[in-house]
C-alpha cells in the first residue's frame, strides 16, 4: 500500500480548525500522476488527457489539471459550468454525455466543445436543437466481443454507445450532412489494472476506425479511448503499468495505422487514475459497538463515500497514530445511515480502536465526494487541497442544514 502523504501531526492543525469528516487532496500527487500519464503517451502527436470532471468536480482541481496541460471531459450542464469556472473552453472540452437534453447540447456547442454522441439518432436531434457542429464524434459500444465488470457492466447490456453497424451508418450520415471533421470515442474498460484488456480493446477500435475511414471515405482526427485506467485499491495490487500501456499502445497504433499520412491523435478521459489515489476521506471514530459483531462507527457515512456500499469496493483504512500497532481486531467500519450497507469495511483487521481515533479512508479522490448524497439529512463535507509544503487550502466548505433547506418552498 502506498504510504500516506501526511501523518497525524501534519493534519492536526487542520483538524483543530475544521470538523471531520473532510476530504484532503494531495496536489503534488495529482500533478506528478498527470505528468506520468502525459509522458507515457508523448509519442503520439496531439495526445490529450481530458480530465473526467465527474470524478472530482471541483474547479480548483480542474485548474490544477489545466495547468498541467489537461482539458476537461464533461457529461452534463453543471460539469460544463464547472469547466467555465476553471477557464476551460472550446476544444479543451470533450462533451461525452448520454440521454442528453437539448439545452446541454446547446451549451456544449456554444462553448465550441467536441461533442461526442451516444446514439445514432442524436445527430438529427443535435442539428435540430443546436445546429450541426464542425466536428462530430460517436461513442462505440463493442457489444458481445468484450467482457465487462461491476462498474461499467457487460458492454452488450450497457446503455452506452452505438453498435458496430450503427457506427458506419452514423458517419455516413454525418458526412452526408456536410460535416468534415471526425473523432471516434469508446470507453471499453473501468478501473482496469491489466493493460492487456486495454490494448486488445484499443486494437479493435483502431481497426474499426480504419474500416470506417475506408468504407465511408472520412479521416479521423482523434480516437478517444475514454477513462477506466485502474488504481490499486487493495494492498498487494500492483499499480497500472502506465509506461507499458503507452508503449503497448504505440505498438498497436503502428501496427494498425502504419505510415498513415495524417496521424490520429489519441485522447483519454481519465478521472480515477489522476485523482483517485490522491484523495483521502478523513473521519473520526464516534463509537465502538460490541453486539453480534464488533463495530466502529465513524462520523463519515456512505453519504460521503458511496463506493463500498454501492459496489462492495475495497478502500484501505489507516488509523492515524496506530500505523504500527498490531491489527488485532476485526471490525465492520460503519457510518450512521439507516442503511445496513452503510459500511466502509466488513470484517477488516484493524488495530483496537476507540472514540476520537482519526481514520483515513484511502483512494477516495475519484468518484468519492462527487457521489455524495443527502439521505438521512447527511451533509456533504468540506474539501481541502494539501500543497507540497503541507499547508491546506479549503476548496469547498462543508454543507450546512441551510444549504439543504434552501430548496424548500413553503
Ligand atoms: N469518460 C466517460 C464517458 C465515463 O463514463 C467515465 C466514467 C470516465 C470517462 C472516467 O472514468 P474513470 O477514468 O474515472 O474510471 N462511479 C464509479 C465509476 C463510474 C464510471 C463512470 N464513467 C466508481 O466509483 O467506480
Amino acid at each position: 500500500m502506498k504510504p500516506l502523504p501526511f501523518n497525524l501531526a501534519d493534519i492536526q492543525p487542520l483538524l483543530s480548525e475544521h470538523p471531520t469528516p473532510l476530504y484532503i487532496y494531495d496536489e503534488e500527487g495529482i500533478r506528478s500522476q498527470i505528468r506520468k500519464l502525459l509522458a507515457a503517451f508523448s509519442w503520439n502527436e496531439g495526445f490529450r488527457e481530458y480530465f473526467a470532471v465527474k470524478a472530482l468536480p471541483n474547479p480548483e482541481i480542474l485548474r490544477i489539471a489545466k495547468s498541467e496541460g489537461c482539458g476537461a471531459d464533461c457529461s452534463s450542464m453543471v460539469e460544463l459550468l464547472i469547466a467555465d469556472k476553471a477557464g476551460i473552453t472550446g476544444g479543451d472540452i470533450m462533451f461525452s454525455s448520454n440521454d442528453t437534453p437539448a439545452e446541454e447540447f446547446k451549451a456544449a456547442m456554444e462553448r465550441g466543445a467536441h461533442v461526442n454522441l451516444d446514439d445514432i439518432n442524436h445527430l438529427d436531434f443535435l442539428e435540430e436543437v443546436a445546429g450541426l457542429p464542425e466536428l462530430i464524434c460517436f461513442r462505440f459500444n463493442p457489444g458481445s466481443v468484450q467482457g465487462g465488470n461491476a462498474i461499467i457492466g457487460d458492454p452488450k447490456e450497457a446503455k452506452f454507445g452505438l453498435t458496430r453497424d450503427q457506427m458506419f451508418e452514423a458517419y455516413e450520415s454525418a458526412k452526408a450532412k456536410g460535416i468534415k471533421r471526425f473523432g471516434l470515442h469508446t470507453m471499453p474498460i473501468s478501473n482496469e489494472l491489466n493493460i492487456t484488456y486495454f490494448l486488445e480493446a484499443a486494437e479493435r477500435v483502431f481497426t474499426l476506425a480504419k474500416e470506417i475511414e475506408e468504407k465511408v471515405g472520412i479521416t479521423f482526427e482523434f480516437i478517444n479511448l475514454g477513462g477506466g485506467l485502474g488504481i490499486p485499491y487493495k494492498p498487494g495490487q500492483k499499480e497500472l503499468d502506465i509506461e507499458g500501456l503507452g508503449s503497448g499502445l504505440k505498438h498497436v497504433y503502428e501496427k494498425i495505422f502504419g505510415e498513415r499520412q495524417s496521424p490520429v491523435k489519441l485522447f483519454l478521459e481519465s478521472g480515477r487514475y489522476i485523482t483517485g489515489p490522491f484523495g483521502f476521506l478523513v473521519s473520526k471514530v464516534r463509537h465502538v459497538k460490541d453486539s453480534y459483531k464488533q463495530y466502529v462507527g465513524l462520523d463519515a457515512s456512505m453519504a460521503n463515500l458511496m463506493r463500498p456500499g454501492m459496489y462492495g469496493a475495497y478502500h484501505h483504512i489507516t488509523v492515524l497514530g496506530k500505523e504500527h500497532e498490531a491489527q488485532g481486531m476485526v471490525y465492520d467500519v460503519v457510518g450512521s445511515l439507516c442503511e445496513n450497507n452503510d459500511k466502509f469495511a466488513i470484517d477488516r483487521q484493524l488495530p483496537p480502536m476507540e472514540a476520537g481515533d482519526v481514520v483515513v479512508i484511502h483512494d477516495a479522490g475519484a468518484h468519492g465526494h462527487a457521489m455524495g448524497f443527502n439521505y438521512n439529512g447527511k451533509l456533504r463535507s468540506a474539501e481541502f487541497i494539501m500543497h507540497p509544503d503541507k499547508t491546506f487550502t479549503m476548496i469547498r466548505r462543508a454543507e450546512t442544514p441551510e444549504d439543504l433547506f434552501a430548496t424548500l418552498v413553503s
